[in-house]
């Protein structure tokens, strides 16, 4: 059974191998999907700035990818964050979260302690495609 206290570690690692050289700000994300399996992202930049890639974007991308639909939980880790207010996600990201049924979203900066959330916390009435399909 993958922790959380493993997922922080997972999505940390991953943030090491960020492509940040324009902002210098190297975030990890580590996602259990619903099966147990864990896929990890992190952010990839590009010269032309709005096709950079978040670090909880690459993760889910790579989940979709290999068949993933529902995810349980995605941990943040914003490696150069000086502090955990700052290693939130983005608004983007909790709308591609929120796609995938994401219930808890961990966050932490640095090497310090994570806090858990839950998804409806930090996209309170979020827009999903459901009245869409319906
Ligand atoms: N970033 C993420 O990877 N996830 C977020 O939720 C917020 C921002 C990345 C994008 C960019 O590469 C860098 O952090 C600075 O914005």
């Amino acid at each position: 059974m993958t922790g959380h206290e493993d997922l922080v570690r997972r999505a940390r690692q991953a943030g090491l191998n960020s492509y940040s050289p324009y902002s210098g700000f190297r975030v990890g994300a580590a996602l259990l999907a619903e099966d147990g399996t864990v896929y990890t992202g992190t952010n990839v930049e590009n010269a032309a700035y709005p096709v950079s890639n978040c670090a909880e974007v690459t993760a889910v991308n790579t989940a979709v990818a290999e068949g993933v639909r529902r995810i349980d939980t995605v941990a943040v880790v914003c490696l150069d964050a000086d502090s955990i207010d700052d290693a939130y996600p983005c608004g983007g990201c909790r709308q591609v979260m929120n796609e995938f049924a994401v219930q808890t979203v961990l966050v932490a900066a640095g090497g310090g302690p994570h806090r858990v959330h839950s998804l409806s916390e930090l996209l309170p009435h979020g827009f999903s495609g459901e009245t869409l399909l319906s």
